[in-house]
């Protein structure tokens, strides 16, 4: 049987790279899970206090996003829902891990660097790097291979971004495995999503994001439908007048075709699930080849209005229903709605979580 397990960190209401990238295929795998699997959805509240930020405000973006996992179809009786503070064996095991885990790969990962400086690529880990780098920050990835390896997940869905700390898991299994001489941990497989990377409405060579201070650059999943057209029809694009396919050259069209292909493709069978070592190409190209077919097909050369309107209809009819739904599932009965849904995923998830511990304990001899 299969495990899933997938994070995201708790930034209230999710914006549509989080949405088309992660959540939606979420529920798709639920709905398609087979008897027996298992499937973990968890906040990562501990992820979140990497960087600075204040405690009422990280309380009240942990439920929001909890709400929105179920205003878009996750359904507690087949998915379990937690904070990942909620099950202190994720924290136990990243200790663990951190004792086997190899530093060298950890101080060539780019999310660190990406969060110290704009171009990861001129950072290095010298003196001053060091002083002002959090070691939390520097160890995200262990903590995150801890969360997936705890409930030795077999299967890990993922945007585009999130592929170098799913390689980062697989090396963790290797070496503590290796150093107990023993099968404990299992590998993890990525399933790419077939939208890796939803870009930014004004700035299309970055990807859609949270921290972005330009608000126009996201849509929300429980945006009005008036705002959702506005922030389309406003998306940067360039100073051609028509729509043709060139991803490169303008890659504010090709995110909008790739928007509309994605939330138009319906049949949307295969995921791209990598091997072990695989390249996760699978899902970027079924997604790309959807939106280059519109740009060469339905969308050539009509006016970047129309493609415009075309991707707010799209989008407009993908969300539909959400903002609704998250409204009233957090008032559900005061709020106790979602506290109870939490504490019943999270006591899944220590169950779960805790026969892994057992086994680790053992070979590792604390036990
Ligand atoms: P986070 O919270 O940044 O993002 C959650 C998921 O959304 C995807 N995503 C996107 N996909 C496409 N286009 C975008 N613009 C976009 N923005 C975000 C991400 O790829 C991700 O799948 N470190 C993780 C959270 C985490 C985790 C884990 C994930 C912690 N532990 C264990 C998997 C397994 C993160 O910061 O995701």
């Amino acid at each position: 049987n299969k495990v899933i397990f997938s994070g995201i960190q708790p930034t209230g209401i999710p914006h549509l790279g989080n949405y088309l990238g992660a959540m939606r295929q979420w529920k798709r795998i639920q709905d398609k899970a087979k008897e027996g699997d298992k499937l973990f959805w968890s906040i990562v509240d501990l992820h979140a206090i990497t960087m600075p930020q204040d405690a009422e405000s990280l309380r009240q973006r942990k439920r929001q996003m909890l709400a929105a996992l179920i205003a878009i179809g996750l359904d507690p009786e087949k998915s379990h829902m937690f904070y990942q503070s909620s099950v202190p064996q994720h924290v136990e095991l990243m200790w663990i891990l951190s004792c086997t885990a190899p530093m060298g790969y950890l101080s060539r990962m780019t999310q660190w660097k990406s969060k110290l400086q704009a171009n990861p690529q001129k950072v290095e880990l010298d003196d001053t790097t060091v002083a002002k780098l959090k070691l939390g920050l520097f160890s995200y990835p262990v903590l995150q291979a801890a969360d997936i390896l705890v409930h030795r997940a077999t299967h890990v869905p993922v945007g585009d971004d999130q592929r170098q700390h799913l390689e980062f898991s697989r090396q963790c299994v290797g070496s503590f495995n290796h150093a107990y001489n023993c099968e404990v941990l299992v590998r993890p497989k990525t399933i790419t999503t077939p939208a890796p990377r939803v870009m930014s409405l004004t700035n299309p060579i970055n990807k859609m994001s949270k921290s972005a201070l330009n608000e126009r650059s996201r849509v929300l999943i429980t945006a009005r439908e008036t705002e959702i057209r506005s922030r389309l029809m406003g998306a940067i694009t360039d100073m051609e007048p028509n729509v043709s396919w060139e991803p490169f050259a303008r890659p504010g069209v090709a995110n909008l075709l790739e928007l509309i292909a994605q939330c138009r493709w319906r049949a949307r069978s295969q995921d791209g699930v990598e091997d072990d070592d695989g390249d996760g190409e699978g899902g970027r190209e079924t997604s790309s080849a959807a939106a280059e077919a519109l740009g060469k097909g339905e969308f050539a050369g009509v006016s970047l209005r129309v493609l415009k309107e075309a991707a707010a209809d799209a989008v407009v009819r993908e969300l539909e229903g959400v903002r609704e739904r998250f409204q009233e599932v957090l008032k559900r009965r005061d709020g106790a709605y979602l506290d109870e849904i939490e504490a019943v995923g999270a006591a899944e998830a220590r169950k779960s979580a805790e026969e892994t511990m057992r086994m680790v304990r053992r070979v590792v001899g604390l036990w």
